[in-house]
């Protein structure tokens, strides 16, 4: 059988769904190659976020051409994932070297179409249409079996697209629609990683506050039975999607559902038959079903920490918007939800956020942290700022760099804004010069790199709890786990430490990494 080369480039998502593929080429008998020197199948797994992700990938395909192709004619070369969307047929026209594109929501496909190219019954595809039940087709894992490097964190892809619409992004036109999985087939997939040792669960989707936002309250309510005290549901929303206060006494409908045992999670809230919503942190009410206030996100957070033997819950990447009161709330009750979290932020000017389409303010930002702090004193919190958007002046921009002072993330990806294809920005007057884009950028990622810096010193003699991922991948004699709160964290073990939660010792700092001894707590 042939031996398939993935590579990836772009989000943990991508990462996700390039490990899908993997293990559905693998599942029908294709081995992994360990370079692409090796391998007799070429995907490049794209991301189109911004213009030098894409040159790479392109640049990439032109090397594969230019030098494996022309040792070994017979290798299929092919490009998947959000480029291969949002180009399609255009990168064949390109590169008439590729043989495979295949679209974001046509991964569960790569087997067939391969199989097709390599049996030379057709010469070259390209598949980027919509697909109804997609997102439920990134459910295959590369566990390792029994190896050495058994994994011990695995990613559960729980909804795909995006319809945020922010004005600098592609993303809604790469991935398309918001589709979230079902919660009983996401559970069905977490139960089955942690029955296979897997011991934390990174919860995945473009915005995964926005999950489940089209199911009714009835199907939460049927799916979650028996984690919720017998309540009524509080169907909100109204004909056309949207939560009118008015009409919500109409539909304060008691559920007449027998349920089962109240679960510990859930208890000791009050049974409420009315409910205002996803608790949006200024009082607003949001549009989507909820059950005894919590958004059907929050729901899933919960039946997923009921698992027995997982031990960590995290999730990327949420909008900010999605922070509401339920979500909060969710950081206090649920331990092994850890405390961590990605906010993206983009900018601090309440000017540019209205521009990017962002539906926030800095300040109601601002509130947001204030209430995780609360909540969890130790929350690390990361975020993501886009420098260099049209019409930012050195107002915004110092907007921008007074928030970060205020806030104080643990660190951020500062990101050169770039304009994309079909997104309104990229037609907004006041396009920001290279140059000064590049000045920005260095100002902004210094201060960054200094409260971060300052950050990381303070973890200097405390005591943290990791969970022990594997083997170094610079220095065989370190093992490297994380943080609950998401640092790096490196000390010297070995295997048998793999998948432990241990208390070290952090001795010194590196640059975003932390150095700990395990032996100083006689637990080696
Ligand atoms: N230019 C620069 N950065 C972008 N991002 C998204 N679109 C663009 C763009 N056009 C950044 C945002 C987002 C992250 C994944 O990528 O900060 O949160």
């Amino acid at each position: 059988m042939p031996s398939v080369y993935i590579k990836t480039y772009g989000c943990q998502m991508n990462e996700r769904d390039s490990e899908a593929v993997a293990a559905q080429l693998v599942s029908k008998g294709y081995s992994l190659a360990r370079t692409e020197a090796v391998a007799d199948v070429i995907l490049l797994n794209t991301c189109s976020v911004r213009d030098m992700a894409e040159q790479k990938a392109i640049n990439k395909m032109e090397n594969l051409a230019g030098q494996i192709r022309k040792k070994r004619p017979e290798v299929v070369l092919g490009f998947m994932g959000c480029m291969a969307q949002s180009r399609g047929q255009q990168l064949i026209d390109q590169l008439p070297d590729v043989d495979l594109v295949l679209g974001t929501q046509k991964f569960h496909r790569a087997a067939d179409y391969l199989d097709e190219i390599l049996s030379g019954k057709r010469e070259r595809i390209v598949d980027v249409a919509e697909e109804k039940g997609s997102e439920a087709t990134v459910r295959d894992h590369i566990l390792r079996g029994n190896t050495a490097d058994k994994a011990v964190t695995a990613f559960v892809s729980i909804m795909q697209g995006c319809n945020q619409y922010c004005t600098f992004c592609i993303v809604p036109y790469t991935r398309g629609a918001e589709r979230s999985r079902t919660i009983p087939d996401i559970l069905a997939e977490c139960r089955e990683l942690v029955s296979r040792g897997v011991k934390e669960i990174t919860l995945l989707g473009q915005i995964v506050t926005s999950y489940g936002k089209r199911f009714s309250a009835e199907e939460l309510q049927d799916w979650l039975g028996g984690f919720l005290p017998a309540v009524s549901v509080d169907d909100t929303e109204g004909a056309n999607g949207i939560m009118h206060p008015a009409s919500m006494s109409h539909s304060n409908k008691p559920s007449g559902l027998v349920v089962g045992q109240a679960s510990s999670l859930s208890a000791g809230l009050p049974a409420r038959g009315l409910d205002s919503g996803a608790g949006c942190p200024d009082g607003r009410q949001d549009a989507r079903p909820t059950i005894q206030r919590k958004s059907a996100f929050v729901q899933l957070l919960e039946a997923v920490h009921e698992i027995d033997g997982l031990e960590r819950i995290r999730f990327t990447s949420p909008h900010p918007k999605g922070y509401g009161d339920d979500l909060v709330d969710a950081y206090a009750r649920l331990p092994k939800l850890v405390e961590s979290a990605h906010l993206p932020l983009q900018s601090g000017s309440d000017r540019l956020l209205k521009l990017m389409h962002r539906g926030y303010t800095r300040e109601r930002f601002s509130r947001i942290i204030g209430n995780l702090r609360r909540a969890r004193p130790n929350i690390g919190i990361t975020t993501d700022i886009i420098v260099g958007f049209p019409g930012e002046t050195n107002a915004d921009f110092e907007e921008t760099l007074s928030l970060a002072r205020e806030i104080q993330f643990d660190n951020a990806y500062v990101f050169k804004y770039s304009q994309r294809k079909d997104t309104p920005a990229a037609s907004m007057p006041n396009q920001i010069p290279a140059a000064l884009i590049e000045e920005r950028h260095s100002r902004l990622l210094t201060l960054i790199n200094e409260i971060a810096a300052e950050k990381y010193e303070r973890f200097v003699g405390q005591r943290v709890q990791i969970l022990v991922e594997g083997e170094s991948k610079k220095n065989s004699a370190r093992m490297t786990g994380r943080t609950r709160c998401n640092k790096i964290v490196l000390f010297e073990g070995n295997d048998r430490h793999r998948g432990q939660l241990m208390e070290l010792k952090i001795q010194h700092t590196g640059s975003f990494t932390l150095y700990g001894d395990p032996a100083i707590l006689g637990l080696d």
